[in-house]
């Protein structure tokens, strides 16, 4: 309907190529494009404040569990964070690696197994292979900080060594808010398989979209936050506590659920402040 005024120009007095654009702006199918352009700005200019705040930013995404489940899930959150980066298939000792199966294979016995047997053996040797140290005594962060800083993406599973080696799990949630403080992140996202915190845990419609500490601590003591939404919630607010700006628990079924928590007002779920 913007494009209406245009239609009163009188074809005759304008340029053959001026009159096919206002042809093509006023004619039907084309007035579709116009509005999905009008879309496009909006949409736009949403998300431009977020990609500037959140530009030279760290954001942890701690991804698992339920989250993992489905492999069409998996492939559309390694979208979400992966599609501007332009990855390519990986090459082992220069043979492409394109069978996926082959390629589950490979990543199971290269990062569950040897790199864990690798890291235990250095950190016996005294090295320091990986950033954890201790049952979460200390998260060192620099050798995670020059990947980050050089574009890389590091995918850190929860698993980390003490002093003599020996390799402890631990739990992936509280190792993603110790990281994200460590790192100075600015966001804290953990993907779970909730909308997010419920007013009413039985009710998918009572989302929080927005909460304080001080709101979530009184969701706990009333018992509205149960369960394994409590150490979620705690380690949320212990990241708040060491200085990351926001943190937001987020339904990891939803797809491009991490997108939108990122670059919409609106977000994904719910997001705790400090
Ligand atoms: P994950 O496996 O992703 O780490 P958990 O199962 O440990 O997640 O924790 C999420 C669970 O917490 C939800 O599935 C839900 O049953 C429970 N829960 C308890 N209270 C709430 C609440 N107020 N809002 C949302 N989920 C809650
Ligand atoms: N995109 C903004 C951010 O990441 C706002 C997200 C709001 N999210 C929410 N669940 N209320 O900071």
């Amino acid at each position: 309907q913007n494009a209406a005024p245009l239609a009163k120009f009188k074809p005759s007095r304008i340029s053959t190529s001026l009159r096919s654009s206002l042809q093509s702006i006023v004619a039907p199918e084309v007035d579709q494009d116009f509005t999905s352009a009008q879309t496009r700005v909006k949409i736009l200019s949403e998300a431009l404040p977020f990609i500037q705040k959140f530009r030279g930013k760290t954001i942890v995404v701690k991804y698992g569990g339920a989250a993992m489940k489905s492999e069409a899930l998996q492939a559309s959150v390694i979208a979400d964070w992966l599609g501007k980066l332009n990855i390519e298939p990986n090459f082992l000792n220069g043979l492409r690696v394109t069978d996926a199966s082959t390629m589950e294979i490979v990543s199971m016995v290269l990062v569950g197994k040897v790199n864990k047997q690798l890291v235990a053996l250095i950190n016996k040797a005294g090295g320091t292979a990986l950033g954890f140290v201790g049952d979460i005594a200390s998260v060192d962060p620099t050798i995670i900080r020059p990947l980050i800083d050089n574009n890389h993406l590091p995918v850190i599973a929860s698993v980390a060594a003490d002093a003599t080696g020996q390799a402890y799990n631990i739990n992936a949630d509280t190792a993603a808010g110790e990281l994200a403080a460590a790192l100075g992140a600015e966001k804290l996202i953990l993907l779970t398989d909730v909308a997010g915190i419920l007013e009413d845990r039985n009710d998918p419609e009572s989302l929080v979209r927005e909460i304080d500490i001080k709101g979530v601590k009184k969701m706990i003591e009333e018992g509205t936050i149960a369960g394994g939404m409590i150490p979620k919630v705690n380690c949320c607010v212990r990241s708040l506590a060491q200085g990351v700006r926001t943190t937001s628990i987020i339904d990891g079924r939803l797809k491009h659920s991490l997108l939108l928590e990122i670059l919409t007002d609106e977000g994904a779920g719910t997001m705790i402040t400090g």
